[in-house]
């Protein structure tokens, strides 16, 4: 077979068979195939598509390309879920605990946080002693006796989609439906789930700002893991303000707990009742998503929720305390309120430089390598629909420097106030199955 060969036929719009997606993507990994020649398969695919055959081809090899987490000596259906990234996004530290205290395993990897968007694992580490390193004995023994455990990413997962991605970053390949698809569902599967819950977010915050490319993007997902023989359901879910109050780490393992209690933003409460209730139903623990939904409300209200969120923390060497006591998770030495200058109502709220605001103060990343600050983040006082008058909180800035005018400025900038009614946006769009 030849590179040359495979690129021509993809370019006059012909399918590739399985033989020859396997044969480009071991000899891309094993570097035998350079570079030039896959960055213009990737261009042709962009531009001639992919069939679902090919996409699940694409992902399998991909999977195949590197180290595949093995969880079959874990008991149950393991449903993984997967967000395509937002701001402020706390629900795997809420749904972990709760979809577990209904016995459903989790068995989690997660990431980092890179940029705007914030990671489960550095959140987790605002818990003092908290270890998100295990080895593979000690995490399949926690899921057993405990339903859940979560580790941060290791092993050569994915090689192949690692050098691909890098590839089309920067050869104006990215924003291809069928790549995206393949590259997020080759690291889900290769993480070992059985079923899959995705949370594909659309808006101004999201990597698909618009309705329909989200449902499309969702649709090639679902087909994929379907094709792959892995069940998934991808709900789509609104990012066009941050999710719940709080952006920040230790600000959003509050907001969690506080959502595990029963307390916590509406907004956040039911995304992760929706996302949970079909995780629920994956992993067969209920015969329908409403009796999913009750025994997740159940779960909330009867404090077992919260119990397995102690477990679950002390279990990985975390200060469980915090849970009672969320002011000894880390705090910031400055608290400054953004106040309203004109009165209206809230109209826009731009979720991405909220993110990048929160990043500003310490709590992202700007390369791989940069330290954070667990301890700072903004609280949104005020959400999309809210009525203000002049001199109200927007935002509270928790912060460890003293001046944070720049980081004012940008948060006065996200938010657009108008003196007409605002239409309310629904939450949940879709679900795709
Ligand atoms: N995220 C991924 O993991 N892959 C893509 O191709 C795009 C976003
Ligand atoms: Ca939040």
């Amino acid at each position: 077979m030849r590179m040359v060969d495979l690129i021509a036929k993809k370019r006059d719009g012909k399918e590739l068979t399985k033989e020859e997606i396997d044969f480009m993507i071991d000899g891309y990994t094993k570097e035998e195939i350079p570079d030039y020649q896959m960055s213009a398969m990737a261009m042709a695919l962009y531009f001639q598509g992919m069939t679902t055959d090919e996409r699940v081809h694409l992902t399998m090899a991909m999977v195949e390309s590197g180290d595949q987490v093995d969880l079959s000596d874990i008991h149950g259906i393991k449903v993984d879920k997967h967000s395509t990234g937002g701001v402020g996004d706390t629900t795997t530290l809420i749904l972990a605990p709760l979809v577990a205290s209904v016995g459903v395993p989790v068995a989690k990897m997660s990431g980092r946080g890179l940029g705007h968007t914030g990671g489960t694992i550095d959140k987790l580490e605002s818990i003092e002693g908290f270890q998100v390193e295990l080895t593979g004995d000690q995490f399949n023994k926690l899921v057993n006796e405990q339903n859940v455990a979560v580790v941060g990413q290791s092993g050569n997962l994915t090689p192949a989609d690692k050098k691909l991605y890098g590839l089309r970053d920067v050869t104006a390949t990215v924003n291809s439906i069928p790549l995206i698809a393949s590259s997020i569902m080759s690291k889900k599967i290769a993480a070992g789930a059985d079923a899959i819950v995705l949370d594909v977010k659309t808006g101004s915050g999201a990597f698909m700002a618009e309705l329909e490319d989200a449902k499309a993007l969702a649709k090639a997902m679902v087909d994929i893991g379907n094709g792959a023989g892995r069940e998934t359901i991808a709900v789509i879910s609104d990012m066009n303000q941050p999710l719940g109050f709080a952006v920040g780490n230790a600000l959003e393992v509050k907001e969690a707990i506080e959502t595990l209690q029963g307390k916590g933003p509406e907004d956040l409460e039911e995304l992760c009742l929706t996302l949970g209730s079909q995780m629920v139903y994956l992993a067969k623990k209920a015969s329908s998503i409403d009796e999913a939904r009750e025994k997740l409300k159940d779960a909330i209200h009867s404090g077992k929720a919260i119990e397995k969120l102690k477990t679950f923390v002390s279990s990985q060497g975390g200060d469980a305390s915090v849970i009672d006591h969320p002011e000894h998770l880390p705090q910031a030495t400055y608290v400054t309120e953004v106040k309203v200058n004109t009165p209206g109502i809230v109209h826009h709220i731009s979720a991405d430089e909220i993110g990048i605001a929160a990043s500003m103060l310490g709590a992202g990343r700007l390369t791989k390598d940069s330290q954070i600050d667990l301890a700072v983040g903004v609280v949104l006082q005020k959400k999309l629909g809210d009525e203000v008058k002049a001199g109200d909180t927007l935002v509270t800035i928790h912060s460890n420097q003293q001046n944070v005018k720049e980081v004012e400025d940008k948060i006065v900038q996200a938010y657009q106030i108008a003196n007409q009614a605002y239409k309310n946006q629904s939450l949940i769009y879709d679900i795709i199955k």
